[in-house]
């Protein structure tokens, strides 16, 4: 049979004849280079490949070699505080590595086979173990449990197994014979294909919400464990600034961060400043919770397409561990283009905006792989996937964010108008909306209180209110409105710079816990209701909006403590109280005068 040789090269998309018997989807070594491709069709004996690496300098006539297994990635210890490029290399050896050690076949390594493990064994021989079934422990980071799984595709009696000990991945600690007979070695890692969905019990029911310490997310467009968001916006709008907010501070137990074909030195910020970052809730290096993958705009372009498919399955993986994911993509758009570039290449029909016709499909099988689930092992587990999204010049009626759209349940959308003014997170309040409020209603009705979302859309309401006054405003001027009216004016301001503005930058303002949200909304509902009631007794508004106490309400998110905070809200709320009843007493006693 004729050996597989390369005939054509086209960027990252290769053809090769002599591959009959081939088959779709399965990884190729290309090359003198041994470059990692993937073959995306067979037709008779010409396969097409999309190779993962740099092409150049690659000639007609050499040789392809079949690995016969799909795209996967290793799943073992080790993953945690990894920094991978979009098929799980670790990016710190790649550029350690010698030219000479490239030819060796660089696509091969993905995490450390030889480091050893202090690997707690939890079954014993005769143990019958399902797909799936956690059979040891490794302690991967001082406070994530590596629960070392049967590959869900397999299960049987134990007929061997190691005493606890240390061991490195290629250890084969486990002996499983099935019920056809057939012996399984098991190690500490197993791989997986990336386009293939690990399987899980059964999906649950949506309840709790990934609280995030961004008060706009939190209290107004609630994200939720196992839940989907996209957070879409223009250049500049926030939203490389918004995701590493979510990554740094929401209460996932994992973080996978893809940057998907943005400029490299965002992620050298992330690679700069996260080692340095403190979780607040464990008080450990963020890095101990936190896999980064990156693929950046000067990587090639087919990596890119599978980034997100790494990223996702390795989230997979930590949640049948039982644990809570959150996966940050930055930027899909990113994504869709590597989609539209290789999809050319492959002289694809065209479809909306030279997107594949696959384009709806593709976004779809991502955000499908979310959820709140009941693991194989029959724990609790979540992938909450948060999607950036990039329309060119800002204008979401392109086909990725449509699409996206279409398939998510939060839509956070970031306004340039916003970020112009630099309102920052700059999430346009009165397009955005969030699926989840209703389902984690009971959450926070228990865990903060009824009261949380009650003001929530009384907040809301003024925030339509105000918009819509605005307008009469352009047109004719505020002074035609009557008090009551231009109080919402001033409120809503309050509420926009002193809660909806949030300062990434600012060390309390950064991240603030929820029940401190809480206060700070009861603040703002407060200075609402007394000034109400003043506007109601006929006092001017001069003295009403006291810019003194209107300001001290704004800054409170600077001023106010992230804990032992409730004594500030107690003597802030009280001197709103005295400050009105005083104006509303005075005010009655001097109509009292004027009527005698
Ligand atoms: N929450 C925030 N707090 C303070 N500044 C912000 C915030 N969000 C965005 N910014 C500002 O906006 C700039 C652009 O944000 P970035 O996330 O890079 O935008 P995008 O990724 O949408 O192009 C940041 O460099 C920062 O100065
Ligand atoms: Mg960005």
């Amino acid at each position: 049979m004729q050996r597989p040789k390369i005939v054509d090269i086209n960027g990252p998309v290769v053809k090769a004849c002599g591959m009959s018997g081939y088959k779709v989807r399965d990884m190729v070594v290309v090359g003198e280079k041994k470059l990692i491709g993937e073959i995306i069709s067979v037709f008779e004996d010409i396969a097409t490949i999309q190779v993962y690496e740099e092409t150049q300098g690659l000639k007609v006539g050499e040789e392809i070699i079949s690995t016969n297994v799909p795209l996967s990635v290793t799943l073992g210890p080790g993953i945690i505080g990894n920094i991978f490029d979009g098929i799980q290399r670790p990016l710190e050896q790649i550029y350690n590595m010698t030219g000479d050690f490239i030819n060796e076949g660089i696509g091969l390594i993905s995490i450390d086979k030889e480091k050893l493990w202090d690997t707690e064994i939890l079954v014993k021989q005769g143990d019958f173990l399902n797909e799936g079934e956690i059979f040891a422990k490794v302690k991967e980071t001082s406070f994530i449990d590596h629960k070392v799984m049967v590959p869900p595709t397999i299960s049987g009696e134990v007929i061997d197994v190691l005493p606890s000990g240390k061991y490195n991945l290629e250890t084969k600690v486990l002996t499983l014979k099935d019920e056809d007979g057939k012996i399984h070695e098991l190690k500490l890692y197993h791989t997986w294909p990336v386009r293939v969905q690990r399987p899980v019990k059964k999906r649950m029911q949506i309840s709790k919400p990934l609280i995030t310490g961004q008060r706009v997310l939190d209290v107004f467009f609630p994200l939720a464990k196992g839940g989907t968001s996209a957070l879409p916006g223009g250049f500049g709008t926030g939203k490389t600034m918004t995701q590493h907010q979510l990554a740094k501070w929401s209460d996932a137990d994992i973080i996978v961060y893809i940057g998907c074909g943005e400029r490299g030195n965002e992620m050298t910020d992330v690679l700069e400043q996260f080692p340095k970052l403190i979780d607040p809730r464990t008080g450990k290096p963020l890095m101990e919770r936190t896999v980064l993958i990156a693929n950046t705009s000067n990587m090639p372009v087919a990596a890119r397409e599978a980034s997100i498919y790494t990223g996702i399955t390795i989230a997979e993986y930590y949640r049948d561990m039982g644990y809570h994911v959150a996966i940050m993509a930055d930027s899909t758009s990113r994504w869709a283009e590597a989609l539209r570039e290789i999809s050319g290449r492959l002289e694809e029909m065209p479809a909306e905006e030279g997107y594949p016709a696959y384009l709806p499909s593709r976004i779809a099988q991502f955000y499908e792989r979310a959820g709140y689930v009941k693991t194989l092992s029959n724990k609790e587990g979540s992938i909450t996937v948060i999607g950036a999204v990039s329309p060119p010049g800002g204008d979401f009626s392109e086909p990725v964010t449509e699409n996206t759209k279409r398939f998510v349940s939060a839509f956070i959308g970031l306004d340039k108008n916003l970020a112009y003014i630099r309102h920052y997170p700059a999430v346009n309040y009165l397009t955005s909306y969030s699926g989840y409020t209703s389902l984690i209603k009971e959450y926070y009705d228990e865990n903060i209180s009824p009261d949380l979302l009650r003001l929530r859309d009384k907040m809301m309401k003024l925030l339509s209110e105000d918009a819509k006054l605005n307008q009469i405003v352009q047109l004719v001027g505020e002074d035609v409105l009557p008090n009551d009216q231009r109080l919402v004016l001033e409120i809503a301001k309050v509420l926009k710079k002193g809660f909806l503005q949030q300062n990434a930058m600012h060390k309390i303002d950064s991240y603030v816990p929820l029940k401190k949200q809480f206060e700070m909304l009861k603040v703002i509902n407060n200075l609402y209701d007394y000034s109400n009631s003043a506007v109601k007794e006929q006092i001017a508004l001069i003295k009403i909006k006291n810019d003194d106490l209107f300001e001290e309400v704004i800054k409170m998110k600077y001023n106010i403590p992230n804990e032992d905070y409730i004594q500030y809200f107690e003597k802030l709320n009280l001197k709103i109280k005295q400050y009105y009843d005083a104006l509303i007493k005075e005010a009655k006693e001097n109509r009292v005068i004027e009527n005698e």
